[in-house]
């Protein structure tokens, strides 16, 4: 069953179509690996999934509700209601830095008040126990290596219990001894049937975890495939040069 569908998404900045035509579908307890080269699009795609960009065409219908029907949003209620279910990694952690560890966990499920006080703060330190983090609840992130922070930030997704997540490059910003840490955090919540979104240049960790790899180049979706298939016989020159430059 699709948690997602997206068809015919348009986005420009300007005069420069920045997504054309962008179509696919993200099934439950799907893990899709985007890849593609820097400027392709690969950030406006995730980031117009949950409103952070405004599309110019197309629809995005999140189960069975539609975030943006050719080119028509939703209203207001409707739109919080849609990306409500879906959280986001960036590749800068985009922690608060005036908030603990766990005040940045319990920020947004506190002002969107659906729990009491006690069950946010239980599902916070359950959460940075599952990412290894107890230890550090009570410190700023300012304390913390970047693959702590990202962690933090995985971890903060998950209090409001997303249907899916979006990982924009998770571990670019890392020094490559502290990606090992956040990708096996990730590969965890793959093997719980986590269904996500992954933007990532570790072509090692795309091939290992996920479904299905998106090839995004110009705006476009270029191609899509199983890992094995699309690494090793790519359809496209592109596909093939992009994936000899990362390898
Ligand atoms: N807010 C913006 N205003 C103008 N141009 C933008 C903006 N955000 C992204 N772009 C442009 O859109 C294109 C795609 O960017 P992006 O989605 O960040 O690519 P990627 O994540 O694949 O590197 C780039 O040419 C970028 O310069
Ligand atoms: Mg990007």
């Amino acid at each position: 069953m699709a948690i997602i569908e997206v068809s015919n998404v348009k986005k420009s900045f300007g005069n420069v179509d920045v997504l054309k035509n962008i179509t696919f579908t993200v099934d439950k307890s799907e893990v899709i690996a985007v890849i593609g080269p820097s400027g392709s699009g690969k950030s406006t795609m995730l980031r117009s999934l949950i409103h952070l960009e405004h599309v110019n065409g197309g629809s995005i219908c999140v189960q069975g509700d539609y975030l943006v029907k050719d080119g028509v949003y939703a209203n207001g209620q409707g739109i919080k209601q849609i990306t409500s279910k879906m959280g986001m990694v960036f590749q800068h952690f985009n922690l608060f830095p005036h908030l603990t560890v766990k005040e940045n966990l319990e920020l947004a499920p506190k002002y969107v008040k659906k729990a009491s006080k006690e069950e946010i703060s239980q599902k916070s330190r359950e959460l940075l126990e599952k990412v290894g983090l107890s230890a550090k609840a009570d410190v700023y992130p300012a304390r913390l290596s970047g693959g702590q922070k990202q962690r933090v930030a995985i971890a903060r997704a998950l209090m409001m219990n997303p249907d899916i997540i979006l990982f924009d490059e998770p571990t670019s910003a890392l020094d490559p001894e502290l990606t090992g840490e956040v990708l096996q955090v990730i590969k965890q919540l793959a093997e719980e049937h986590m269904t996500m979104i992954v933007v990532t240049h570790e072509m090692g960790f795309a091939r290992e975890v996920a479904n299905k790899i998106m090839f995004i180049d110009k705006g476009e979706i270029l191609e899509s495939g199983k890992p094995e298939q699309l690494f090793a016989n790519p359809k496209f020159d592109r596909t093939r040069a992009f994936i000899n430059t990362v390898l």
